[in-house]
């Protein structure tokens, strides 16, 4: 069973982001999200290429890049570019789900797309065999620290259900709100990829963080 814990920049040190990403590069987490806002999409606005550009350089994990911004497909070609080998897209974003998702896995990158918790799972339907990842957005897409929405759960085996029919190689990732309490219970569940920002980097030791919730 995969269990993978891809800590979220957003909650780090950007003052000191070379040293976040050595700590990173010497934890249990295989790979590091990055969460890109357009201030459009989410209400917020983190960062763009030149921040991702320095991630690359010094981060050896995985860039598993979470786009919250409208248009992606303007900007996917330049994010694999930059690094990115995971490409996460938000359906309600998307104009031509199917095309853009195809135009995506053209250009090489592992492909993933992502829902709010106010969205139907059921709209994943026929798209799953397009991706290689599914997230489940655990709180509202636009800022860390939020509380994980509980409803997730049942969402979880809704998308199971899914795909199996559809995809069964499918990963699921979980974003929003995971702390150590609920990591052991979303693996269980199911979830292959845990995303985790503050618990992460606000943790008094961040390695101790992400082994425990591998635990
Ligand atoms: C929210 C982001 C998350 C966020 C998670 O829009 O997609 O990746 O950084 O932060 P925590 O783990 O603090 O909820
Ligand atoms: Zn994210």
């Amino acid at each position: 069973m995969t269990k993978i814990i891809s800590p979220s920049l957003l909650s780090a040190d950007f003052g000191n982001l070379q040293a976040e990403c050595e700590m990173i590069n010497r934890s249990a987490a295989e790979w590091l999200h990055i969460d890109v806002m357009d201030g459009v999409f989410v209400p917020n606005i983190s960062f763009g290429f030149p921040v991702m550009e320095a991630v690359k350089k010094h981060c050896k994990k995985t860039l598993d890049v979470h786009l919250m911004i409208v248009e992606p497909e303007r900007y996917v070609e330049r994010f694999v570019k930059a690094g990115a080998e995971i490409l996460t897209v938000h359906l309600e974003t998307l104009k031509d789900p199917a095309e853009t998702l195809k135009m995506m896995r053209a250009l090489g990158v592992k492909v993933g797309i992502t829902i709010n918790p106010d969205i139907p799972v059921s709209q994943l339907r026929g798209l799953v065999d397009k991706v290689d990842m599914v997230l489940l957005m655990s709180v509202f897409a636009g800022y860390g620290g939020q509380k994980f929405i509980e409803e997730t759960y049942s969402r979880i085996e809704e998308l199971k259900a899914i795909i199996t029919d559809e995809n069964p190689n499918c990963l699921i990732q979980i974003d929003g709100g995971v702390n150590t309490e609920n990591a052991p219970k979303l693996f269980n569940a199911g979830v292959h990829i845990l995303v985790a920002g503050s618990a992460v980097f606000k943790s008094e030791n961040p390695l101790a963080t992400i082994e425990t919730m591998l635990r």
